[in-house]
């Protein structure tokens, strides 16, 4: 006659457990909070980009893994900048020509300058030194 109770119980613990994850789907793909600002930093030493041919004059380069942008001038100056957004923090992984676009909220900037072209954000990105040595090009404080 008790032979129905073991399974009544094991019900009870599943259904338990699987109430727990449901929460909190839409918000992960927008906003930086948790999105990985440890990881996403700006150089704090000199670091290598790579062959200093691979930005033109007039253009730009985005170096992701760094997080900097490099652009040279129609004059043919180095320019470098933290791609990190001075909005909310989002690292920008878009350079179109030589416009870079965030991902997080659209705020579009002039990798030539570094000054904001589409708001959100306000603020210019963060100018980083650069220089070119022996055909490289090395950014970030100290370079
Ligand atoms: Fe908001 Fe870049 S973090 S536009």
């Amino acid at each position: 006659m008790s032979a129905a109770r073991p399974s009544a119980t094991r019900r009870t613990v599943l259904r338990g457990a699987a109430v727990t994850p449901v929460a909190g789907l839409g918000l992960a793909a927008c906003s930086a909070p948790g999105g990985g600002t440890t990881a996403d930093a700006t150089p704090t030493a000199p670091v290598d980009l790579g062959a200093d041919s691979e930005v033109a004059e007039g253009g730009a380069k985005l170096y992701r893994e760094h997080n900097v942008v490099v652009s040279r001038s129609a004059g043919g100056v180095l320019k470098a900048y933290s791609t990190i957004c001075t909005h909310a923090g989002c690292p920008i992984n878009k350079l179109q020509g030589t416009t870079l676009v965030c991902p997080c909220h659209g705020s579009e900037f002039d990798a030539l300058t570094g000054k904001v072209v589409q708001s959100p954000a306000t603020e210019p990105l963060n100018e980083l030194p650069v220089k070119s040595a022996s055909g490289r090009i090395v950014a970030g404080p100290g370079a």
